[in-house]
């Protein structure tokens, strides 16, 4: 097999994919998160790696173990994980953002743990970067492929994210369904380029992930027959 296929359709790909959530601390017992297991990123890299890419995963604090064959730097805060992505962009053919990055962080992060004083609590939160938008801005830019958890009328508003963050495929998600996305194993997805939307049925993260990279294979420049 190895002598037929080569080292795989994606050897040669230098891909970054970046998993999990991010943590925004605010004090040195507390911080803003976002829910994310880590394993649609983790299954994604994994599965990249098994067709011949080059896989640096860039990880938010999750419980899972770094998958067979990929480079995984660990990081906590979403600027530790642009930073990482950043240091990447000179050699980056395919870029899978699969991270649940937080927005927003505290504008200061308090040196001492916080006293139960007030009745109420304002804290102030800055925008965080942009780290998809800001590799898809690259010139030239990789292959970018983003998601998004959505409630409501998930679709539309994937439609409307892929072309405002000007990427080549999104990968949408419903939040507000039992049973997929988040923590579970198993996802349901859409997805988005840009002329065609396609709703797949609900399947293992795994299965889900094998079949994007397929989807991306056939889409990558370097790749496509
Ligand atoms: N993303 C990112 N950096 C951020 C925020 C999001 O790289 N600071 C990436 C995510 O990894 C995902 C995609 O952008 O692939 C969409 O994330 P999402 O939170 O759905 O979109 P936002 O642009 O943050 O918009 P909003 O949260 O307002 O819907
Ligand atoms: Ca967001």
């Amino acid at each position: 097999l190895e002598r037929l296929w080569g080292a795989g359709p994606l050897h040669g790909i230098n891909t970054v994919v970046t998993a999990g959530p991010t943590y925004e601390a605010l004090d040195p017992a507390r911080g803003f998160t976002n829910r994310s297991s880590g394993k649609m990123g983790y299954a994604l890299a994994a599965a990249l790696a098994n067709q011949g890419a080059a896989v640096t995963l860039i990880s938010g604090p999750t419980a899972l173990p770094a998958p067979a064959g990929v480079r995984r730097i660990a990081v906590t805060s979403a600027r530790q994980m642009r930073d990482a992505v950043w240091a990447c962009r000179g050699a980056m053919d395919l870029f899978v953002a699969a991270a649940a990055v937080a927005d927003y962080r505290p504008q200061t992060v308090l040196a001492d743990k916080l006293k139960k004083d007030a009745d109420t609590l304002t804290v102030t939160l800055v925008r965080n970067p942009d780290i998809l938008a800001e590799v898809a801005a690259l010139t030239p830019r990789p292959f970018t492929v983003g998601f998004a958890a959505e409630t409501g009328d998930v679709e539309t508003k994937a439609r409307a994210k892929r072309a405002r963050k000007g990427i080549d495929l999104i990968v949408a998600n419903p939040i507000d369904e039992a049973g997929v996305g988040f923590a579970g194993d198993d996802n349901r997805v859409i997805l988005i380029d840009k002329d065609h939307a396609g709703a797949w049925a609900a399947a293992p993260k795994t299965e889900i992930a094998r079949a994007l990279v397929r989807e991306i294979i056939k889409r990558l420049p370097r790749t496509a027959s």
